[in-house]
C-alpha cells in the first residue's frame, strides 16, 4: 500500500517490520552505541515480546543485529520485558530486566554479555539463578517491573529502583546489592505519589546545577539535583520532577511538592506522543541521552496493514536548565546535524493574519531552526490596551478543541508542516501568548494535529503546554519533520512535543511548509533556517555492515 508506506520514517530508528515499544538497556561500549528494544518478531501489534538489538557509531545510522534475548526460560516465557544496563568500574556490563513468567508474574532477571571482547555484544547469557527478585509482600504479581540502571551507595554497594503501585499510589521500590544476584530491600521508597497509578519505566539520575553536561548515574554532591521520572500507565505520559536525593535511606523529595511526579500540574518530558523513555550516561561524550518509544496514533488495523508499528524518537541530550533550575532542556543529539543537506535562510516580517508558503521544495524530511519576535510597537500596544482583558480561565493548547484557530492579539504564530498547498491538511506548531488570571503574560508552545489528516481512523490531538520564557529571550523553536513524525522543541527544549501524523495528500512532493502569524494585532518577525534532511542508513546485519 503506497499510501501507508509513505509513513515509514527516513532518519528515525525503526525495525524493518513488526511491533516495537520501549527502549531497553542503552549503552556505549567499545566504540558502539547499543540500542535494545521491546520487539514482537511475529506481528505489528504488542505481544511475544523479546529484545531487539541494533548498534550505531553515531546514534543516527544503525545496523540491526540478531535478537539479544528471547523468551526461552520459565521466568521470562511470557515476555522479555523492559530493563536497563549498568557498566561496572571494571568495564563489564550487567543487564537487569523484567521477565513475565510462565504464570505471568513479574520478576527481575540478570543477564550479561557472553564475550566482553565482542564490541557488538551479540550473545547474552541469562544468569542460571534467575529470577533475582520476585514481587515483595504487599506488591501484586503484575505490578513489579522495569529495573533501572544501578548507582553506587555511600558504602560502595549498588542500588536500583523498580516501579510499582499500592492501590492507586504509584511508587518506586529500592534495593541494594553487591553482586546483582542477591538483593536487600530498603524500608523506605525512593518516592511515591497518590492517585498516579502504576509507575512504569522509572528513571532516576543526577543532573548538574551549574553546567550543561551529563553526569554518570552514581555522581552526587552539592552541585547536583536528581530527576525522578515515571511513565504513567493510566495517562500514557512520561512525568518528571526535579528534587533532592538522600543517599542514607534511598529517598528523594521534589523541590516543589505541588508539581510532584505524575500530578497533572507536573512536568512532562514531552507533551505529545512519547512514552516509556529511558536515559543513559554516554561516557563517550560526557552527556546524558534520552531515548523514547513513539507509538502510532493510527488504528491497529492500519498498523497490521502496513506491517509495522512505532518508531523511536531521535535520541535527545538532556540536562537541567541552568537558567531556571526548575526544568530540563532537551535537544536532538548533535549528530543529527550530519544529515543536514542544503539549507535556506529566511528573514520575514509577518503582518497579522499572514500565512506564507516557505519555498524549500519537498518538505517531508526537514530540520527547522527558528526565532520569532513580536514587534515592540505591538507589545507596547498590548500592554497599554485596556480592551485586552485577562482570560477568565487560563488558556491551554487543547482548550475548546479549537487549537491553532484560536486567535488573540498576540498569536498564534509558527509553522504549518506537512501541509497541502490549500492547507486542507496541515500540522501547525506554534507559540501562543495569553494573559493569565494574574494578568501576566504566559507563553504556550503547541502542536495542533486536528487537521493533520483527512483520514478518520487516526487520533488527532492538540498537544502542548506553557513554556518558560526569560527576560530578553526571543521565542525559539526547532522542528524535525520525518514523514509521519514531527518533533518540536520549544525555547531551547524547555517544552517538547512529539506528534505522529498521517496526511493522505500532504505526502511526497505535495508536502509543503508554511510560516504563519495568526495574531489579530501583532506583527512578528521570523528569522529561520530550513535544512533538507538526508535519510539515515539503517541496515540489516552483515559482517560488512559492522566493519569499522
Ligand atoms: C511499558 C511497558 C513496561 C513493560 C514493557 C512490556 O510500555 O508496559 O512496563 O516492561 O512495556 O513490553
Amino acid at each position: 500500500n503506497s499510501m501507508l508506506s509513505w509513513q515509514r520514517t527516513a532518519f528515525h530508528f525503526q525495525p524493518e517490520e513488526n511491533w516495537m515499544n520501549d527502549p531497553n538497556g542503552p549503552l556505549f561500549y567499545k566504540g558502539w552505541y547499543h540500542f535494545f528494544y521491546q520487539y514482537n518478531p511475529n506481528a505489528a501489534v504488542w505481544g511475544d515480546i523479546v529484545w531487539g538489538h541494533a548498534v550505531s557509531r553515531d546514534l543516527i545510522h544503525w545496523v540491526h543485529l540478531p535478537l539479544a534475548m528471547v523468551a526461552d526460560q520459565w521466568y521470562d516465557s511470557n515476555g522479555v520485558w523492559t530493563g536497563s544496563a549498568t557498566i561496572l568500574p571494571d568495564g563489564s556490563i550487567v543487564m537487569l530486566y523484567t521477565g513475565s513468567t510462565d504464570k505471568a508474574v513479574q520478576v527481575q532477571n540478570l543477564a550479561y554479555p557472553e564475550d566482553l571482547n565482542d564490541p557488538l555484544l551479540l550473545k547474552w547469557v541469562k544468569f542460571p539463578g534467575n529470577p533475582v527478585l520476585v514481587p515483595p509482600p504487599g506488591i501484586l504479581p503484575k505490578d513489579f517491573r522495569d529495573p533501572t540502571t544501578a548507582w553506587k551507595t555511600p558504602e560502595g554497594k549498588w542500588r536500583i529502583t523498580i516501579g510499582s503501585k499500592i492501590n492507586k499510589t504509584g511508587i518506586s521500590l529500592v534495593y541494594d546489592t553487591t553482586d546483582f544476584k542477591t538483593y536487600e530491600k530498603l524500608d523506605s521508597l525512593l518516592h511515591g505519589v497518590p492517585n498516579t497509578g502504576m509507575w512504569e519505566c522509572v528513571d532516576f539520575y543526577p543532573v548538574s546545577k551549574t553546567a550543561r553536561k551529563g553526569l554518570d548515574t552514581s555522581v552526587n554532591g552539592p552541585d547536583v539535583k536528581h530527576i525522578v521520572k515515571a511513565s504513567m500507565d493510566d495517562t500514557r505520559f512520561d512525568h518528571y520532577a526535579v528534587g533532592t536525593y538522600f543517599e542514607s535511606n534511598g529517598t528523594w523529595i521534589p523541590d516543589d511538592p505541588s508539581i510532584d511526579v505524575g500530578m497533572s500540574s507536573s512536568l512532562r518530558y514531552d507533551y505529545g506522543k512519547f512514552y516509556a523513555s529511558k536515559t543513559f550516561y554516554d561516557q563517550n561524550k560526557g552527556r546524558r541521552i534520552l531515548w523514547s518509544w513513539i507509538g502510532e496514533s493510527d488504528s491497529e488495523a492500519a498498523d497490521v496493514q502496513k506491517g509495522w508499528s512505532s518508531v523511536q524518537g531521535i535520541p535527545r541530550t538532556v540536562a537541567l536548565d541552568t537558567k531556571t533550575g526548575k526544568n530540563l532542556v532537551q535537544s536532538p543529539v548533535e549528530e543529527i546535524k550530519s544529515l543536514r543537506l542544503s539549507s535556506k535562510k529566511f528573514d520575514l516580517e509577518l503582518s497579522p493574519g499572514s500565512v506564507i508558503p516557505v519555498d524549500v521544495g519537498t518538505a517531508t524530511q526537514l530540520d527547522i531552526e527558528a526565532e520569532f519576535e513580536i514587534k515592540k510597537e505591538s507589545l507596547d500596544k498590548f500592554f497599554g490596551d485596556a480592551s485586552v482583558v485577562a482570560e477568565a480561565e487560563e488558556f491551554s493548547c487543547e482548550k475548546n478543541g479549537a487549537g491553532s484557530t484560536v486567535r488573540n492579539a498576540l498569536g498564534p504564530f509558527g509553522f504549518s508542516v506537512l501541509a497541502t498547498e490549500s492547507l486542507s491538511e496541515q500540522t501547525p506548531v506554534y507559540f501562543y501568548i495569553a494573559k493569565g488570571k494574574d494578568s501576566k503574560l504566559k507563553t504556550f508552545f503547541c502542536t495542533d494535529t486536528s487537521r493533520s489528516s483527512v483520514a478518520n481512523d487516526v487520533i488527532k490531538p492538540i498537544y502542548g503546554s506553557v513554556v518558560p520564557v526569560l527576560k530578553g529571550e526571543k521565542l525559539t523553536m526547532r522542528i524535525l519533520v520525518d514523514h509521519s513524525i514531527v518533533e518540536a522543541f520549544g525555547q531551547g527544549g524547555r517544552t517538547c512535543i512529539t506528534s505522529r501524523v498521517y496526511p493522505t495528500t500532504a505526502i511526497y512532493g505535495a508536502a509543503k511548509l508554511f510560516v504563519f502569524n495568526n495574531a489579530l494585532d501583532a506583527t512578528v518577525t521570523a528569522s529561520f533556517k530550513v535544512w533538507q534532511m538526508n535519510s539515515a542508513f539503517i541496515h540489516p546485519y552483515s559482517e560488512e555492515a559492522v566493519r569499522a
